[in-house]
């Protein structure tokens, strides 16, 4: 859900900025990049070298250090993340924010900033009870401010009360519902294949093919990332499952065809599978036996369902928009052109497989996009670039069209 989002997270000095590691570390796991700012009293409860080391980022504190503003200044910080977060907030640090007051680096990237703000309180149940803390959150809210918590339990100082910070994977959940409120894509549906087929010939040997299942995955995870409920049917492949998304598992073509139609409905689906096109026509219990002096067995093939057609062609099932993907090795754009045509599909994805291209379990892809009114040449780039643009003008093309439906 968090793929590619940038969060700010700025630790203020409380006790439970002991749980912030655990809050970066849950973030990073969901594929967002977490930078940090500690405030003086946040470096008596966590060292910066901790926070470093689990962001993976140099950590920021002090607002005059020459060489921090020359490379990264309290504006850019602010400037380069899609969230702020403040966890935890001390009833300190709500209260500058609320008085507008910049006296470090933190409360000054909180007072230069124009991105959304989420704070996660904690204090001890009577700090949070004060009427001016009290009156710091009705104005901080007044102004769009985010809260997460606090929530009620035993306190560090030995008390039972309101005040106590939420739990990180709390603040993740915020976090993730702030993102796919705002998300270009939430509210759609996709379905989006990828990996090889298997095509049993026996139980023991099968017919397959070189697709790493690398595109269609980023694919799956760009679109999950931009808000879309993101279900991946995938043949067998050595990629990690991406976060955020429900993966049906399948090795023939005939699994892949149920498991799609089962996924339906959907507003999107994109077909970057490399579905085999045959299959055995039979396929038996027992292993075939090398007979002494026997000639080869000969395999008669009978085709396989086509996924991208039937779902192209579904009535009043049909995906709003169906992308299909045209793995060639000659005349890329005139066989991808009428693969299109042929297909059904709105959109087609041109690749060029050759050997020499590396595009068949490579990290990049040279592809070109054909909708009908357009073919665009993209430049080579990283699978993953070709998802997260992708699924931008997938985005895009839905944008278009609830405004022209307005
Ligand atoms: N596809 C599919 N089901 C099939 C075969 C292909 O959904 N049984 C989809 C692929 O996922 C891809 C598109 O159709 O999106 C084109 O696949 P490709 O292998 O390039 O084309 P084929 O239909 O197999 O045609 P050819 O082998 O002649 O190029």
């Amino acid at each position: 859900m968090l793929h590619g989002k940038r969060i700010l997270l700025i630790i203020s000095g409380g006790i439970a900025a002991y749980k912030c590691l655990d809050l970066i570390r849950r973030l990073r796991e969901r594929g967002a990049s977490v930078r940090c700012v500690l405030t003086d009293a946040a470096t008596q409860f966590v060292t910066p070298l901790s926070v470093s080391a689990l962001s993976e980022d140099r950590v920021y504190g002090d607002l005059f250090s020459l060489t921090d503003e020359a490379e990264m200044g309290h504006i850019q910080l602010s400037r380069d993340a899609d969230l702020l977060v403040v966890a935890p907030a001390t009833t300190n640090i709500m209260a500058k924010m609320a008085q507008g007051i910049g006296d470090d680096l933190a409360t000054t990237v909180l007072l230069a900033t124009d991105k959304d703000v989420l704070v996660a309180p904690s204090m001890n149940v009577r700090m949070w009870e004060h009427a001016a803390t009290q009156e710091n959150i009705t104005t901080l809210k007044s102004r769009g401010i985010r809260f997460a918590g606090p929530t009620e339990g035993n306190m560090a100082c030995g008390e039972f009360g309101e005040g106590r910070m939420v739990e990180p994977l709390e603040i993740v959940a915020e976090i993730e519902t702030y993102f796919a409120a705002s998300a270009p894509l939430a509210g759609r549906r996709a379905v989006v294949t990828s990996g090889p087929t298997l095509e049993a010939i026996d139980p023991v040997r099968y017919i397959a093919n070189r697709s790493s299942g690398k595109q269609g995955h980023a694919i799956a995870a760009a679109l999950a990332g931009m808000g879309a409920e993101t279900i991946l049917v995938t043949g067998p492949t050595s990629e990690a499952a991406p976060p955020g998304v429900e993966v049906h598992h399948i090795e023939s073509a005939r699994e892949m065809y149920d498991a799609c139609m089962s996924a339906l409905p959907a507003d999107i689906a994109v077909c970057a599978a490399a579905v085999a096109d045959w299959r055995p026509a039979e396929q038996g219990d027992s292993k075939i036996k090398k007979e002494h002096d026997a000639a080869p067995p000969r395999i008669e093939m009978i085709e396989n369902p086509d996924i991208l057609r039937t779902l192209s062609a579904a009535g009043n099932q049909r995906p709003a928009l169906v992308v299909g993907f045209a793995a060639e090795t000659d005349n890329l754009i005139e066989n991808a052109t009428s693969k299109r045509k042929r297909k059904g599909c709105d959109w087609i994805v041109a690749n060029d497989v050759s050997p020499e291209t590396g595009t068949f379990g490579g990290e990049t892809n040279t592809v070109h996009l054909i909708t009908g009114t357009d073919t665009e040449a993209w430049p080579a780039m990283r699978k993953t670039d070709v998802a997260d643009r992708l699924a931008e003008r997938i985005a895009h093309h839905f944008d278009q069209n609830t405004e022209a439906a307005e």
